[in-house]
C-alpha cells in the first residue's frame, strides 16, 4: 500500500521504517527540513536500536523515501497518518496545534478517497475536530472529496520500539466506517500473522484507549513508589514487598519498579492531558491527580537522601551520575529524572560528572545545557574519578554488573546512591558499599 507519515520522530519513523520494511511503499514527512536531508543521508536523528539500519536498507531500495514537501507526498497516499507531536500545553492539555495545522494542508491538497489516521496520542473528541478541519478546507476549494479519520494509537515503547511494531501485541483502530476500518485491517494483517490482534472499536473508544492505558502503567508506578516511601518510614524493604505482591497473578510483576519517577514523552503528559479532559467534562479525576503528584514528588526522592546524607551545602561535593536518558534503551530526556535530580543537586553547589552511553548529546545540547556544573564522560568509570558518591538514575543494561572494585577504587568515598534499586543490599554492603536506595531506610 502507499502510505504518508507526516511526522518523522520518534513514532513516525519507526512506523514508516516497519511498514515499509512490510512492503508497503512509504513516504516519511516533517517540516524540519534538516531531519529530512540528514535521513536521505543515511542520517538518523535519534537512537532506536535497530532502527538505522531498517531505514538505511529501505531508503535504499525505495520502499521508504523522505521529504519535507506535504503537498506532493499526499499525491499517491491511500492512507495517511499523522504523526507530529502532541506537547502539554501550558493548562495540562495535549496541545493540537500541530495536529491540526497537519489536517488543514491534508485538506488543501487532497485529491481522492483516503484513510486518514490519527496515530499521534490525542484527546477523545479530535478525530471529529481533525474531521472539521479537513473538510472546512475542502468546502473552501469547493472539492467533493471522501475521506475517513480513523484513530490508530501506538502503543510501542522507546528502546524496544521496532520489535514493538513488528510484532504488536494489539493494534487498536477505533473506526467510524467499514470501508475505513477494513483498509487499516488489511494494511496491519502482515503484521499479525501468528494470530489476529486487531481490535476494532468507534473512533472516540480508540482515543481513550490510549490513555487509558498510560495511566494505568504510570499509576502502578506511582503507587509503588508511594508504597516504598511508606516502607521508608515503617522500617520495611520495597523490594521485599514487591516480591510479595508480584506473585499474585492479578497484581503481576512489570511496572511496580520502585524508582526516582517515571519521565519521557507519554506518562507525564497523557496522564495530566487525561485530567484536564476529564475536568472539561465536569469531573474530578482523583486518582490521576495524584499519580501525577507523587510522580513529581518522587523525581526528588534521590536528591533529597543525597542531601541529607551531606547536607544542604554541597559546594565542595562531585557526584557521578550513570544515565541521563528517561529509560534505557533510548536516548529521549523529555520528562527524564535525571533532569530534576541533576538541577536539583546542582542548585545546591555540587559538580556533575555525567555518563550516558546515547543521550548525552540530548543533554549537552538541549536539556542541561545551561547548567556549568555538569561535565560529561565518555565512559561510566571515567565519571566516578574523585566523585563523593555514584548516583545510579537510568537501568541500563550497561549498570547492571559493572566492576564494584573499579567503582570503590575511583569514588572518594563508598557511597552509592540507586535510583532503581539494581542490586542486592546485602550483596552491596557485605562488598563494601554504603548502598542507599529508594524505599529502604539504611540511613
Ligand atoms: N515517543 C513515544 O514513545 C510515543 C509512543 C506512543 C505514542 N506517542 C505519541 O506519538 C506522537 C508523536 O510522538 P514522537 O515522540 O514521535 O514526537 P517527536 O517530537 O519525536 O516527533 C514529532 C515530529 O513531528 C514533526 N512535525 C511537527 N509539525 C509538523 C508538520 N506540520 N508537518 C510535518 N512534520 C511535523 C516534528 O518536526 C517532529 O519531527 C505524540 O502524540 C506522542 O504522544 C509517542
Amino acid at each position: 500500500m502507499k502510505l504518508t507519515i507526516i511526522g518523522s520522530g520518534y513514532v513516525g519513523l519507526v512506523s514508516g521504517a516497519c511498514f515499509a520494511q512490510m512492503g508497503n511503499k512509504v513516504t516519511c514527512v516533517d517540516i524540519d527540513i534538516e531531519k529530512i536531508e540528514g535521513l536521505k543521508k543515511g542520517i538518523v536523528p535519534i537512537y532506536e536500536p535497530g532502527l538505522k539500519s531498517m531505514v538505511q536498507k529501505n531508503y535504499k531500495n525505495k520502499s521508504l523515501t523522505f521529504s519535507s514537501n506535504l503537498q506532493q507526498s499526499l499525491q499517491d497516499a491511500e492512507i495517511i497518518f499523522i504523526a507530529v507531536g502532541t506537547p502539554m500545553g501550558a493548562d495540562g492539555s495535549a496541545d493540537l496545534q500541530y495536529v491540526l495545522s497537519v489536517a488543514k494542508e491534508i485538506g488543501q491538497h487532497l485529491q481522492h478517497y483516503t484513510v486518514i489516521v490519527d496515530k499521534s496520542t490525542v484527546p477523545v473528541g479530535t478525530a471529529d475536530k481533525v474531521s472539521a478541519v479537513i473538510q472546512k478546507e475542502l468546502d473552501l476549494r469547493g472539492k467533493q472529496i471522501k475521506f475517513d479519520v480513523v484513530s490508530n494509537p501506538e502503543f510501542l515503547k522507546e528502546g524496544a520500539a521496532i520489535d514493538d511494531f513488528m510484532y504488536p501485541d494489539r493494534v487498536v483502530v477505533g473506526a467510524d466506517h467499514d470501508k475505513a476500518l477494513n483498509i487499516m485491517h488489511e494494511l496491519y494483517a502482515p503484521f499479525m500473522k501468528h494470530h489476529d490482534r486487531f481490535i476494532a472499536m468507534d473512533v472516540r473508544s480508540a482515543e481513550m484507549t490510549k490513555y487509558a492505558a498510560n495511566a494505568m502503567l504510570a499509576t502502578k508506578i506511582s503507587f509503588i513508589n508511594e508504597i516504598s516511601n511508606i516502607c521508608e518510614l515503617v522500617g520495611a524493604d520495597v523490594n521485599k514487598v514487591r516480591n510479595g505482591i508480584g506473585s499474585d497473578d492479578r497484581i503481576g510483576y512489570s511496572f511496580i519498579y520502585p524508582g526516582c519517577g517515571y519521565g519521557g514523552s507519554c506518562f507525564p503528559k497523557d496522564v495530566q492531558a487525561l485530567a484536564k479532559t476529564s475536568q472539561d467534562y465536569g469531573y474530578t479525576p482523583q486518582l490521576l491527580n495524584a499519580v501525577e503528584s507523587v510522580n513529581k514528588q518522587q523525581k526528588f526522592v534521590i536528591s533529597n537522601k543525597v542531601i541529607k546524607h551531606f547536607g544542604e551545602d554541597l559546594s565542595n561535593k562531585t557526584f557521578a551520575i550513570w544515565g541521563l536518558a528517561f529509560k534505557p534503551g533510548t536516548d529521549d530526556m523529555r520528562e527524564a529524572s535525571a533532569i530534576t535530580i541533576i538541577n536539583e543537586l546542582t542548585q545546591h553547589g555540587a559538580k556533575i560528572q555525567a555518563y550516558d552511553p546515547k543521550a548525552r548529546h540530548e543533554a549537552e545540547t538541549h536539556y542541561l545545557k545551561d547548567n556549568t556544573n555538569v561535565s560529561y564522560c565518555d565512559d561510566k568509570y571515567t565519571a566516578l574519578e574523585n566523585a563523593d558518591a555514584l548516583i545510579l538514575v537510568t537501568e541500563w543494561l550497561e549498570f547492571r554488573s559493572p566492576d564494584f572494585n573499579i567503582i570503590k577504587n575511583k569514588l572518594k568515598t563508598n557511597l552509592f546512591f540507586d535510583g532503581r534499586n539494581q542490586f542486592d543490599r546485602f550483596r552491596m554492603q557485605e562488598i563494601g558499599f554504603k548502598y542507599i536506595q529508594i524505599g529502604v531506610n539504611d540511613e
